[in-house]
């Protein structure tokens, strides 16, 4: 069965340019509730720790440095099938690839700032919404 929570963060460079409400805005009217949320910064360590996953990857130094360079908005959300119908809206990795009126096509610079995270499976949507918020933080 489908999770109804999902788990997302407004990144750095999108804080900085004051998007969040513009964000939030498109978050809510695609009928997403918000659970949880608020502005914190990553140290490299816990952003480090945070894309685990990616460890392996070329592009994890520049990842963990670019998520820990400012503030971000974590966020935990509510809806059916909230992790895939969030991917839908946040669009394509690559801001290139994003779809019109996706939230990367509008506010993503490049695939390194590409505005916001999702969670990619209801488990790690857990994972990571655990890693920020604990459960007297989720309404
Ligand atoms: P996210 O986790 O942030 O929602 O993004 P995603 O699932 O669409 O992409 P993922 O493969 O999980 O990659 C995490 C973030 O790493 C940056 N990235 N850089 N230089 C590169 O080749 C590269 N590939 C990915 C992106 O900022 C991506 O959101
Ligand atoms: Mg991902």
């Amino acid at each position: 069965m489908a999770s109804n929570r999902t788990f997302t963060m407004i990144k750095p460079h999108a804080v900085a340019d004051n998007h969040i409400g513009g964000i939030i805005a498109m978050i809510e009217a695609a009928g997403f509730r918000i659970v949880a949320m608020k502005k914190t910064q990553l140290t490299p360590a816990l952003a480090g720790k945070f894309y685990e996953v990616h460890k392996e990857r070329g592009f994890y130094g520049e990842l963990c440095e670019m998520m820990s360079s400012g503030p971000i908005v974590p966020m935990i959300l509510e809806k059916e099938n909230a992790v895939t119908d969030f991917r839908t809206l946040i669009g394509a990795t690559n801001p290139a690839n994003a779809e019109e009126g996706t939230i990367r096509k509008k506010y993503a610079k490049s695939l390194g700032e590409n505005a916001i995270h999702g969670s990619d499976s209801d488990e790690n949507a857990a994972i990571e919404g655990s890693f920020f918020f604990g459960v007297t933080e989720q309404y």
